[in-house]
C-alpha cells in the first residue's frame, strides 16, 4: 500500500467523520445543519454532496483518526492536522461547516470549511492545503457530481463558489462545477474539455466576479472552447440569486440570459467608457484581441462580423487589427 492510497484513506475516513458529525452530534445538527437548511439546502443536496461539520473543539478529528489506527504523517501530510510548536497535534477545520472536495472519480482530496462566525478577523473558508493527492490547479468542484450532465447537455456552467454548486445543482442544472479555492487555471479548462468543448460562466455580480470573468473568458477562448456569460444583478452570485427567484424561475434565467462573450465584453466596456471616443476605441481593440485568442480562423472571423455589426465599425478595419495582433503574437 503506497503512500497517496494512506492519504485517500484517511481523506475518506475525516470525510465520514464530518458527516456523522453533521447529522448525528448535538452541535452538528444545532449550528452546521440549521446552518445549511436556513440557506435553503434540501437535505438530498446535502447528503449527495457529503457535506459536514467539524466540532468547535481543539483536536478532535485527530483524536478519533489516532484512536481509529490512522497514522500521524498521514494526519499531517493532508493538512487534516497540523502540527504545533510544542509537538502536538490539532485539527486544521474546526466549528466550521464541511465540503468535502471529490477528486473526478469520486475520491476525496481535501476540504473547504466555511466559518460560521460574521466575525470578519476569521476567514469565511479555510482549505486543505496542497498535498500529494490534491493538486487546486487541477480539481473542480463538483466535477464528480457534473460529469454526466455535462457531457450529455454538452455545456458546463462554471461558478465561483461551493455554495453555488450546490444550490445551481439543487435548482435542477448538475451540469455546474467551482474553481474553488484558486482563480481559474488552464488545467481545469482542459479538464472541462473533457466532457464539453461549451462553458458557461456564471461568476458573481460584484466588481471581483466581472473581473474574473473577463479573464477566465480569455483563458477558455485561449483553449479553443466555445465560452458564453451570464450575468447577475449586483450584489447577487447564483447561490444567492437561486435562493431569491426560486429553482424554475433560477432555471429559466440562466437558459435564456447567456451572452456571447463580444456581447458581455462590450456591454462591461462601453458602459465603463461612455462617450469618450477614445475609451471607446480602447474597447475596440480589446475586443478584437480576445478574438485574437481564438485558435479557430473561422469562429474567428464570425466573431469579427458580429463585433463589426454590433459596435459599427466596419469590418476590414475590425480584420486588419485582428492580423497586426496575430502577427505582433508569433
Ligand atoms: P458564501 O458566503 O458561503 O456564499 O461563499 P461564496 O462562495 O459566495 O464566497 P465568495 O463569493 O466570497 O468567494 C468565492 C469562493 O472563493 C469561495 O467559495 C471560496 O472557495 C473562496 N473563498 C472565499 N473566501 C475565502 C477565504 O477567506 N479564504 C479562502 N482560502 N478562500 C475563500
Ligand atoms: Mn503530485
Ligand atoms: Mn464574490
Ligand atoms: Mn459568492
Ligand atoms: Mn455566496
Amino acid at each position: 500500500q503506497n503512500a497517496r492510497e494512506s492519504l485517500y484513506v484517511v481523506s475518506q475516513f475525516a470525510a465520514n467523520y464530518f458527516e456523522k458529525q453533521l447529522w448525528e452530534s448535538e452541535d452538528g445538527r444545532a449550528i452546521g445543519l440549521s446552518y445549511f437548511k436556513e440557506r435553503g439546502f434540501r437535505e438530498d443536496i446535502i447528503r449527495k454532496f457529503n457535506l459536514g461539520y467539524s466540532p468547535d473543539v481543539w483536536d478532535a478529528l485527530t483524536l478519533e483518526a489516532v484512536n481509529q489506527q490512522h497514522v500521524e504523517t498521514f494526519l499531517e501530510k493532508t493538512g487534516l492536522s497540523i502540527r504545533n510548536d510544542k509537538g502536538k497535534l490539532y485539527d486544521r477545520f474546526r466549528g466550521r461547516v464541511m465540503f468535502p472536495i471529490h477528486n473526478f472519480t469520486g475520491r476525496i482530496i481535501g476540504f473547504g470549511g466555511r466559518t460560521l462566525k460574521t466575525d470578519k478577523n476569521v476567514p469565511k473558508y479555510v482549505n486543505s492545503p496542497e498535498s500529494d493527492i490534491y493538486h487546486k490547479s487541477n480539481v473542480l468542484y463538483g466535477l464528480y457530481h457534473a460529469k454526466k450532465a455535462t457531457r450529455d447537455l454538452d455545456n458546463c456552467y462554471l461558478v465561483e463558489g461551493y455554495a453555488d454548486v450546490l444550490s445551481v445543482h439543487q435548482a435542477g442544472v448538475e451540469n455546474v462545477v467551482a474553481s474553488s479555492g484558486t482563480s481559474l487555471t488552464i488545467e481545469q479548462i482542459k479538464l472541462i474539455s473533457r466532457f464539453t468543448q461549451n462553458i458557461t460562466i456564471l461568476y458573481d455580480g460584484d466588481a471581483a466576479g466581472v473581473k474574473a470573468s473577463l479573464r477566465g473568458l480569455d483563458m477558455i477562448l485561449e483553449e479553443g472552447l466555445n465560452v458564453k456569460v451570464v450575468s447577475f444583478p449586483d450584489g447577487h452570485d447564483p447561490d444567492s440569486y437561486m435562493h431569491h427567484v426560486g429553482a424554475s424561475e433560477f432555471k429559466h434565467y440562466i437558459e435564456n440570459n447567456r451572452q456571447d462573450f463580444i456581447l458581455y465584453k462590450a456591454n462591461i466596456l462601453l458602459a465603463e467608457a461612455g462617450n469618450d471616443p477614445i475609451k471607446r476605441a480602447e474597447i475596440i481593440r480589446d475586443i478584437v484581441e480576445s478574438i485574437a485568442k481564438i485558435p479557430d480562423n473561422i469562429k474567428a472571423s464570425v466573431f469579427i462580423r458580429e463585433c463589426s455589426h454590433l459596435l459599427a465599425i466596419e469590418e476590414r478595419i475590425l480584420l486588419s487589427e485582428l492580423n497586426t495582433i496575430k502577427s505582433a503574437k508569433q
